[in-house]
C-alpha cells in the first residue's frame, strides 16, 4: 500500500534530521498538498547515506588533486591504421556487422544534461538541428538505427538515458514524434540520479520552499541508472552484449559502428573509446592516457605543461587523443561494477557553480552573482581505469564523427554542428564522383543534407544514384 504523505513526511524528516538537513522542511507548513508532495518528492530522490563523506571530502574542503604518477600516451589504433584496410580492420568491420544482426548490440543515448550553455527551453535531443530538414537530434538518431537494422535484418533496442529534469518532456516528444519511425517497444526511456547543490557549509540548497536543488549527477551516473532501471537485466534477457554509447549533443556520431563494435568485441574489452587527434596543444578535451598500466581520461586542464607541448621524434604531438564521449561499453563490465549498487560509485568531480537558492531566513529567492554552490558529477570515462581488459582507442576522423552542440554561438554552437554536417554532406557527394559547387571560401554554395535513411557512409552513394545524377545546387538540398 501507498505511504500517507504524513508517514512520508516523518520518513523525510528523519533522514534530513540525521543527515544535519532539517532545514529543507523549513517552509512545510506553508505549503499546499500538491506543493508539499512536490517536496517529498524530491526529498525522496536524495540518496543521504553517502551524503556525510562526500560533504566532508568535496564541499567543505577542496579535494585533493588525484595524483596518477607518469603519464604516457597510449597505445590506439590510428586513423592510418584504419585507412590501410587491413585484414584485421575488414574482420573487424564484418564481426561488428554479424553482432548487429545477432541482436547483440543495442544503442544508448545520454540525454539527461541540464544543457545549461545551450540554454535551448526543452531537452536538447528536441533541438532542431539538420540543416535543412531541421530535423532534432534524436530523429538523426533514430533514423540511424532505422537505416542500421534495416541492414541487421532485426530491430534494435535503444536506451534513452533521462534525468528527472526531462523525462516527462522526452518522452512526450518521442510520443509525438512516433518515436520517428521506430516502434514504440524498442525506445526504453529510463532515468539516471540526481545530486543536491551544497552551499559552502554543506547545507543543500532549496531552488523554490517546495522544490530541492537538484541537478543530474553526471553521465558517470549512466552505470548506476543502468542497473538500478532495470535496463541491465532488460539487456541480459534480450542477449544484449555491447552497449554502444553516445552523447545527445552530437549530430554527426555513428551511433551504431560495426568497426568499433566489432573491435571492441574481438579483444574482449570491458569498456572503448573513441578519439580525435587534438586540434591543438591546449584543446579543451579530455586527454586519453595512460597511468600505471591503466587508461585514464585527464581533464586538459591537468595535463602538465610539459606534456601538452611535448612532441615525437617525427614532430607530432605525443599526448593527442581527445575523447569525444563515444564508447563501447561490455553488459558484463557494467553489471561487474553496479553488482553491489551500495558500494560502488564513480569518483566525484567538484565544480562551483551559480545556483538560485532560497533564502531560509526571509523565503525570498536569491540569483547570486557569482558561484555559490558546489555541484558534484561523476564521469563515465573514470570507468576506464576500472577495467580489467585493456580499452579499444579507436582515432577517427572529426570531421566525420565530432561536432558537438554546447554552446548558443561560437565554437561547438548550432551554427558550427550545422556547417559540419554541410560539409560531410559536400564531401560525401564528391567522392561519390558529383561536382558540388563552391564558393570563394571553398564552402558549398547551398545548404546540403543526406538523411541517415539514405546514407550511413559515404560508400552508400554512387554517382549513379537516379536522386544525385539529377542534383542542382541552386536551392538547398535534401538528399531523404
Ligand atoms: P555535458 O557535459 O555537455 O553537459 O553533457 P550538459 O548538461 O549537456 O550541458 P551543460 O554543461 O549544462 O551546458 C554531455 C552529455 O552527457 C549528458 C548530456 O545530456 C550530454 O549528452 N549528460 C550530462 C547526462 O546525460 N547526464 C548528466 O548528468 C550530465
Amino acid at each position: 500500500m501507498a505511504a500517507t504523505i504524513n508517514e512520508r513526511y516523518e520518513a523525510a524528516r528523519v533522514a534530513c534530521a540525521r543527515a544535519g538537513q532539517e532545514h529543507l522542511l523549513r517552509f512545510w507548513s506553508e505549503l499546499d498538498d500538491a506543493r508539499r508532495h512536490d517536496l517529498l518528492s524530491d526529498i525522496e530522490r536524495i540518496d543521504f547515506a553517502p551524503l556525510p563523506g562526500l560533504i566532508d571530502g568535496f564541499v567543505r574542503r577542496r579535494p585533493p588533486h588525484a595524483e596518477l604518477g607518469p603519464l604516457a600516451p597510449a597505445p590506439h589504433i590510428s586513423l592510418a591504421d584504419v585507412r590501410a584496410d587491413t585484414d584485421e580492420i575488414r574482420a573487424a568491420r564484418a564481426a561488428g556487422e554479424a553482432l548487429l544482426a545477432q541482436g547483440r548490440v543495442a544503442a544508448l543515448v545520454v540525454a539527461g544534461g541540464q544543457g545549461t550553455r545551450l540554454g535551448y527551453d526543452g531537452p536538447k535531443g528536441c533541438l532542431p538541428v539538420s540543416p535543412v530538414a531541421r530535423k532534432p537530434l534524436f530523429q538523426l538518431f533514430a533514423e540511424q538505427i532505422l537505416a542500421t537494422q534495416r541492414r541487421a535484418g532485426r530491430p534494435l533496442r535503444w536506451y534513452v538515458m533521462t534525468s528527472p529534469g526531462n523525462d516527462a518532456a522526452t518522452r512526450a516528444f518521442f510520443a509525438e514524434r512516433a518515436h520517428f519511425g521506430l516502434a514504440p517497444d524498442q525506445v526504453v526511456f529510463f532515468q539516471q540520479g540526481v545530486m543536491p547543490a551544497f552551499a559552502p557549509d554543506g547545507r543543500i540548497l532549496l531552488d523554490q520552499p517546495h522544490r530541492v536543488a537538484l541537478s543530474p549527477d553526471g553521465h558517470g551516473g549512466t552505470l548506476l541508472a543502468l542497473a538500478a532501471s532495470g535496463a541491465l537485466v532488460d539487456m541480459a534477457a534480450r542477449g544484449i552484449e555491447y552497449i554502444s554509447y553516445f552523447q545527445v549533443d552530437n549530430p554527426l556520431v555513428l551511433c551504431l559502428d560495426p568497426l568499433f563494435l566489432g573491435l571492441h568485441a574481438q579483444r574482449g574489452s570491458d569498456i572503448s573509446c573513441k578519439f580525435v587527434a587534438k586540434a591543438d596543444d591546449h584543446e579543451r578535451v579530455g586527454n586519453i592516457v595512460l597511468a600505471g598500466g591503466k587508461v585514464h581520461v585527464i581533464e586538459y586542464s591537468d595535463l602538465p605543461e610539459s606534456l601538452a607541448t611535448a612532441r615525437n621524434p617525427d614532430g607530432s604531438r605525443r599526448f593527442d587523443a581527445g575523447s569525444v564521449a563515444i564508447h563501447v561499453l561490455s553488459r558484463r563490465f557494467v553489471e561487474r561494477l553496479t553488482a553491489d549498487r551500495s558500494r560502488f560509485a564513480l569518483p566525484w568531480h567538484r565544480a562551483d557553480k551559480k545556483v538560485a537558492y532560497v533564502d531560509l531566513a526571509s523565503g525570498r529567492r536569491v540569483e547570486p552573482a557569482s558561484p555559490n554552490a558546489v555541484k558534484l558529477e561523476s564521469f563515465i570515462f573514470d570507468a576506464l581505469p576500472l577495467a580489467e581488459m585493456p580499452p579499444v582507442l579507436l582515432e577517427v576522423d572529426r570531421a566525420e564523427e565530432f561536432s558537438p552542440v554546447k554552446n548558443a554561438t561560437g565554437v561547438d554552437s548550432l551554427a558550427t554542428a550545422q556547417r559540419d554536417m554541410i560539409r560531410r554532406a559536400a564531401r560525401w557527394l564528391e567522392r561519390a564522383g558529383i561536382r558540388v559547387p563552391r564558393d570563394a571560401a571553398g564552402e558549398p554554395v547551398v545548404p546540403i543534407e543526406i538523411s541517415p535513411l539514405r546514407a550511413l557512409r559515404p560508400g552508400d552513394l554512387s554517382a549513379s544514384d537516379a536522386d544525385l545524377r539529377g542534383l542542382r545546387f541552386d536551392a538547398p538540398v535534401l538528399l531523404a
